[in-house]
């Protein structure tokens, strides 16, 4: 089985329950707060464990009391953390307001992550087979490096564009697989003057790269610009949204390290996703294998 490797970040999360969003200079109550590991590339990272890939981590985080609850599922799901650095910038931390419908309003402070290089990933990690997962979290231009570093061990490259920054066009062109939800869908489609009502098939057309569009509600898509898969999404009660795109990725990238093939790690990816919408929290809502698999 191939391994993944995550590069990205590493927060700590305090998620509340909140009745409204509250609008500019007002206080509004909310419910208990949970406060658990999250960061996009950690939830990715542990998505993939738990659905049966060896995983190593590569991030940072400060030298403070965060980094420990911020790392503690990842230690439990065996997630091989000897890569992860200590940076003199304090670890990241997300604020995150959970509302009625599930939604999820997040303020990321970067700290430790944005400390990150692409030279953190020691040679040895990108092996041929091996897939690499990146989000953007971490800076940019190190991102870059590594795609391009990536590309010339024949490593096989997933880049979620989350949170919707654009990222350059060439590093796109480079990457085998991204995946953007509407937003950051949008995002990248205007930035390079590509319209219409197909855009994933028009952006992998553009870029040559395979694109996956995940919809929350109406599903997700994947396609590389001329054969196209859409999956409607589970239906679940949804409580807390937080973490499901990364659960997707980090679930997508496992199932072809298991040897599944593009359309089956679609569907497992989806379910995982879904079911992590019905728990609080990232990484504590994530599913096992065996209990996201049930229902396939
Ligand atoms: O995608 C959800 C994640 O975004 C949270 O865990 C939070 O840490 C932010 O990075």
């Amino acid at each position: 089985m191939s391994r993944i490797v995550v590069f990205g970040s590493i927060n700590l999360d305090i998620i509340v329950p909140v009745p409204r969003l509250p609008v500019l200079g007002e206080t509004v109550l909310g419910q208990d707060a949970l406060i658990s590991a999250g960061g996009k590339g950690a939830n990715q990272a542990h998505a993939a464990r738990l659905a049966g890939a060896a995983v190593s981590m590569v991030g940072k985080v400060g030298a403070d009391g965060l980094a420990e609850p911020a790392l503690a599922l990842l230690t439990t799901a065996g997630v091989d953390l000897s890569h992860v650095g200590v940076s003199t910038h304090p670890t990241g931390c997300a604020t995150i307001w959970n509302g009625p419908d599930g939604s999820s309003t997040i303020v990321v402070s970067t700290g430790a992550n944005s400390d990150l290089r692409s030279d953190d990933v020691p040679d040895e990690l990108l092996e041929p087979g091996v897939i690499l997962l990146m989000q953007q979290e971490v800076s940019l231009e190190e991102n870059a490096r590594l795609i391009a570093r990536a590309r010339t061990h024949g490593v096989m490259t997933i880049l979620n564009a989350a949170p919707a920054i654009v990222p350059a066009r060439d590093v796109l062109e480079c990457v085998d697989t991204l995946v953007v939800n509407e937003i950051e869908l949008k995002m990248i489609c205007k930035a390079f003057h590509l319209s219409g009502n197909d855009l994933p098939a028009r952006l992998a057309d553009a870029l040559g790269t395979v694109v996956i569009a995940t919809y929350g509600a109406d599903g997700v898509l994947r396609t590389d610009g001329t054969d196209t898969l859409h999956i409607p999404a589970r239906p679940v009660q949804v409580v807390d949204t937080t973490g499901a795109g990364d659960t997707f990725v980090g679930v997508y990238a496992a199932s072809l390290a298991r040897g599944l093939a593009a359309d089956q790690a679609l569907e497992h990816a989806n379910a995982a996703a879904a079911l992590c919408c019905t728990r609080r929290g990232a990484q504590t809502a994530q599913a096992s294998l065996e209990e996201y698999s049930a229902g396939l």
